[in-house]
């Protein structure tokens, strides 16, 4: 028969019971957010396509005289940026380039979406 510890529970149980709750996907950063409406915001009211491009390559028609040009958002480097980094940079802005901040214009819930896109981008 099976030992049981303590609190009745067969060890393996408990062990597994570890196992799926140690697996959780992390949410932080993208948790209640929606790459949908995100584009939406992209090609939108946000502007971003202006820059960035139809497909975030950073190909926009504002985009083209832009010294340092606009990010490629389906690249590597982008990819490899945390999402914390990500959203500052969207709320904030980037000092010394064309990419503004837009936390007066956009309300939090949407730049979490629009980072969603983003990263649905280089997937
Ligand atoms: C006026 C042009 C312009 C517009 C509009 C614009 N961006 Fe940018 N964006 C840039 C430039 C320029 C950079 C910086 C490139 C660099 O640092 O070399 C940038 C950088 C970024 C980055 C950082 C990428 C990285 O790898 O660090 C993100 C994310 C981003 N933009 C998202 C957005 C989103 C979302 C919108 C719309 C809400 C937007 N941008 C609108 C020009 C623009």
């Amino acid at each position: 028969m099976a030992r049981l510890n303590r609190s009745g529970f067969c060890i393996p149980v408990v062990l597994l019971l570890n196992l799926v709750i140690g697996l959780e996907p992390p949410v932080a950063g993208a948790a209640g957010s929606d790459a949908a409406k995100g584009k939406t915001l992209f090609d939108g009211k946000g502007g971003c396509v202006n820059c960035h491009g139809p497909s975030g390559r950073g190909d926009g028609p504002a985009g083209k005289m832009l010294v340092p040009p606009p990010a490629d958002l389906t690249g590597p480097k982008t990819k490899a940026k945390p999402d914390a980094e990500l959203l500052k940079t969207i709320q904030e802005g980037r000092p010394g380039t064309a990419m503004a901040p837009f936390k007066g214009q956009l309300s939090e819930q949407e730049i979490r979406d629009l980072l969603a896109y983003v990263r649905s981008l280089s997937k």
